[in-house]
């Protein structure tokens, strides 16, 4: 028996692509192993799409150098958005890796693994002019969850962002193919999916006849186990009054909406290339919070963008104040080579960035306690995930809204129960609470 180990950097999106590189390997008779010192085959799935994403990568390829010198046979993939965006580069940066493997091609994992085995050469694929997306199955790590892509690639083209360059131009998978694997995956007990995109709203416009995201929202209501379905992530540009409304009706879309705003300021916004204002955003969040009963709202926002002034950034905190999200994801800007923002002038010096990071983080930490703290003495749904990771009296579970709760461990629960907790105590990322007995 053979056995991998596969390590999975960056999004969601690279965690759904590993579990169908698991399923394929295991089809050949593959074992998964945790352990990385004696694996047959060992997998870095990886991200590109901040700095410190590609050099954690570069310190983890160095470090198998020595498991390779131990074992000849021992057989390296690098995939996912890395492997995509440096090609045959990666070669020469690790000699000791046998096979690159970009974001169109993870259906030829076996095939690439074979010649590896028979040429004993490097093995590359990183052609992105497929215009269909394979339908592959998955393996599912969880037993009540699972991830659905509903698309691959980006055509938007922030500025900033490397995305679109190594996961290529929009491709949807038909509305059909996403009801039938999450109706397969509701008759085998799962009840919580959560459909992966780039841009979601964009979702099935490559279609031209007409499919929105809202199409497929309305496809997916009422199928047979499935409680709750996430969605990620949303784009201001591309979302409509229809798909909110699609949103709104649905009896098991979840109360989370991640809309990343990225910046308050409207110049700012342009450089980003980001097609939308302030305002604009503002409106639609007002009709989503009408629209869409108790919503919960998080955002990404990019600190130190090239040209970023005070003012712009003043912006950017007022814009926090004004909407009160629940949790915003903060990132400090950082220059993916290849991209129009690398090269712009006014580049924001690093301790600037910093110094606006934290001032960003304090007000929203704020805001987020504020708002976890209008949770207390009320009762929410949670699905039942498992033991805390810190503590193993206590258990956890989140809420539609997908806020972290954290109870007492009780032999009456099981991992994917849904049930009842009045929250006792909020802080800022979490929530305490008691089951309530039925
Ligand atoms: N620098 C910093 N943050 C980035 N993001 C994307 N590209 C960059 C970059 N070059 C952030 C955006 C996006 C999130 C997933 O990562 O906020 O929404
Ligand atoms: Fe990147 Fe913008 Fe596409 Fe998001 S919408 S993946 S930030 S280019």
């Amino acid at each position: 028996m053979k056995s991998y180990y596969i390590y999975t950097y960056g999004c969601q999106m690279n965690t759904a692509d590993s579990e169908r590189l698991s399923h394929q390997l295991e089809m050949v008779g593959y074992i998964p192993t945790e352990e990385v010192e004696t694996a047959d085959l060992i997998i870095l799935n990886t991200c590109a799409v901040r700095e410190t994403a590609e050099t954690k990568v570069f310190g983890r390829i160095g470090e198998l150098k020595r498991l390779k010198q131990k074992n000849k046979d021992l057989i390296i993939a690098i995939t996912g958005c890395m492997a995509q965006k440096n090609q045959a580069d990666m070669f020469k940066r690790a000699p000791h890796i046998d096979i690159v493997l970009g974001t169109h091609n993870i259906q030829h994992i076996n095939e690439m693994i074979d010649e590896v085995q028979r040429t004993h050469q490097h093995q590359i694929n990183v052609d992105m002019d497929n215009t269909v997306l394979p339908e592959l199955k998955a393996k599912p790590n969880g037993t009540f969850f699972a991830w659905v892509p509903i698309m691959n690639g980006c055509n938007k083209f922030c500025t900033y962002c490397i995305v679109p360059h190594v996961r290529g131009r929009e491709i949807s998978r038909p509305v059909e193919a996403i009801v039938k694997e999450v109706t397969e995956l509701g008759a085998k007990g799962f009840k919580e999916i959560t459909l992966l995109g780039q841009n979601v709203n964009s979702y099935g416009l490559d279609f031209k006849n007409g499919t929105d995201f809202g199409t497929l929202v309305d496809a997916l209501d009422g199928i047979p186990g499935i409680e709750r379905i996430r969605y990620m992530t949303s784009h201001p540009q591309d979302m409509t009054k229809s798909m909110i409304d699609a949103l709104g009706r649905s009896s098991n879309i979840v109360t989370h909406l991640h809309l990343p705003i990225q910046s308050g300021s409207n110049r700012i916004l342009q450089k980003m290339n980001r097609h939308y204002t302030v305002e604009h955003y503002k409106e639609l969040l007002e009709y989503c919070r009408k629209t869409i009963k108790d919503v919960v709202v998080t955002t990404d926002i990019i600190v130190g963008f090239p040209g970023e002034t005070d003012d712009d950034f003043a912006e950017t905190l007022q814009l926090l104040k004004d909407v009160r999200y629940d949790m915003a994801y903060t990132f400090i800007y950082s220059k993916r080579s290849g991209t129009p923002a690398a090269t712009m002038d006014e580049q924001v010096p690093e301790e600037v960035k910093r110094v606006r990071l934290q001032q960003l983080m304090d007000v929203q930490n704020e805001i987020s306690l504020d708002l976890n703290k209008e949770m207390e003495n009320h009762v929410f749904d949670i699905i039942v995930e498992g033991p805390s990771a810190k503590d193993e009296t206590m258990w956890f579970g989140r809420t539609s809204g997908n806020k972290m709760v954290l109870f007492p461990k009780d032999e009456s629960l099981a991992v994917g129960m849904t049930v009842p907790v009045y929250i006792d105590k909020a802080q800022t990322w979490v929530c305490y609470g008691t089951i309530q007995k039925r």
